[in-house]
């Protein structure tokens, strides 16, 4: 018996959340999984009920639960507020008390979509990349940090990006294995992009050596290379499909995935996982709450449904119910359907829907006999 807990969180946070524990439910009814759900504030909401982003109680039922699967937080009504008590806050606080240190973001183009991303399709075509994001370092935690008044009354802002040896090599590792991982998957060599700006930043020369330093005494079978975070944006859409792995730290990883994400697409299309030593994890999507189409059954579900697919391949080993997940998401994109993010009003045969039919849809094809297509 396994425990989740969910938490929806804010803005369209409910309405996807919703769509993916139905799929979760099935998914465990079909393939006699035994998990059990359990939900819980976190966010904005949370910061309502209780006065805090991440209340003891979210903090204790995601240390008793075996996964976590999240919705997004944030919005325009928390934004103002003293910054300790910010929604965001109550994420990085969950992410770091977890130790998920390591952010796997998928970009996996589904040809389906291949004209719903405002790049050329031949750019895009059989997009496969993994961005392997450190997660509970670097700059997003790094001190001293804040806001100060200097002497002439000026105030000035200030973060510290830091990461030890040891962080960088934890990371590392997580993206070499994944590598060989998909090395012997796709039976092509294994790449690790290591993105950095070691012409700058102290930081990340350290970064690069510790890098080059691992795949000389543990991953030669592993090419690596190094590529300066500007290049590597100008890079991912000029030619994304030179990357297999890409390895970075908390900031660059956070913009390099947004970037990512136009290339499946839309950025409501890419799930991710963020684990820590021992596979335990958290999955959400990579977007935000999109307070701009927030209740509105507007939002594209797909990404925290993918999400759970991770979930049942990382933390519980279910690869066969993982594929059944992303089977019928390849499948409802078959059958034309698409909300209004992924949707390219030029191709002839497709359906808007919203939500909460994407949801359904997905169910429908899950739920369907093996071989039956509904
Ligand atoms: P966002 O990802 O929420 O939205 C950016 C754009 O993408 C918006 O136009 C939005 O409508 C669209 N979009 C995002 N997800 C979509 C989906 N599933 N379907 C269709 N369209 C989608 O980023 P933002 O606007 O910069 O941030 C909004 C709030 O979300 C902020 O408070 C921010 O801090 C927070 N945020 C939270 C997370 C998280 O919880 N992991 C991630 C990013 C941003
Ligand atoms: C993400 C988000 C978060 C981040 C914010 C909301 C703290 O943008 O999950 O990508 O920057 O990590
Ligand atoms: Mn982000």
């Amino acid at each position: 018996m396994a425990t989740i807990l969910t938490l929806a969180g804010d803005g369209i946070g409910p309405e996807i959340m919703t769509q993916a524990i139905e799929v979760l439910k099935v998914t465990d009814r079909k393939f006699d999984l035994g998990l059990t759900l359990e939900s819980g504030l976190i966010g904005g909401v949370a910061v309502d009920a209780t006065g805090e982003p991440l209340p003891e109680k979210t903090l204790e039922q995601a240390r008793n639960a075996d996964a976590v699967l999240l919705g997004a937080v944030g919005g325009p009504k928390w934004d103002a507020i003293e910054r300790s008590k910010r929604p965001e806050r109550g994420l990085l606080k969950i992410r770091s008390e977890l130790g998920l240190f390591a952010n796997l973001r998928v970009a996996k183009l589904y040809p389906q979509l291949a004209n719903a991303s405002s790049i050329k399709s031949e750019i895009i075509s059989g997009l496969d990349l993994l961005i392997v994001r450190e997660l509970t370092g670097g700059i997003y935690f790094g001190e001293p940090r804040g806001i100060r008044t200097l002497d002439n009354g000026e105030q000035q802002g200030y973060n510290t990006m830091v990461y030890k040896t040891s962080e960088i090599e934890r990371i590392g590792k997580v993206a070499f294995e994944l590598a060989q991982t998909r090395a012997k998957a796709s039976g092509k060599p294994a790449k690790v992009c290591s993105v950095d700006k070691a012409n700058v930043l102290e930081v990340t020369e350290l970064w690069k050596q510790t890098m080059i330093n691992m795949q000389q005494a543990d991953y030669s079978d592993v090419n690596l290379s190094h590529m300066y975070a500007d290049n590597a944006c100008m890079q991912l859409i000029r030619d994304p499909k030179q990357f297999d792995v890409m390895v970075t730290g908390n900031m660059f990883g956070d913009i390099l995935s947004d970037e990512a994400a136009m290339l499946t697409g839309s950025i409501g299309m890419l799930p991710s996982a963020s684990l820590d030593e021992d596979g335990k994890g958290m999955y959400e999507p990579c977007h935000g709450s999109a307070p701009d189409i927030a209740g509105q059954d507007k939002a594209n579900p797909l990404a925290t449904i993918l999400s759970v697919a991770m979930m049942l391949r990382y933390t519980f080993k279910q690869e066969q119910a993982a594929q059944a997940i992303e089977q019928a998401v390849s499948d409802v994109l078959d059958d034309g359907l698409r909300t209004l993010d992924i949707l390219d009003s030029s191709e002839p045969g497709l359906t808007q829907v919203g939500c909460q039919q994407m949801g359904e849809a997905v169910l429908a094809k899950l739920s369907a006999p093996n071989g039956d297509t509904p």
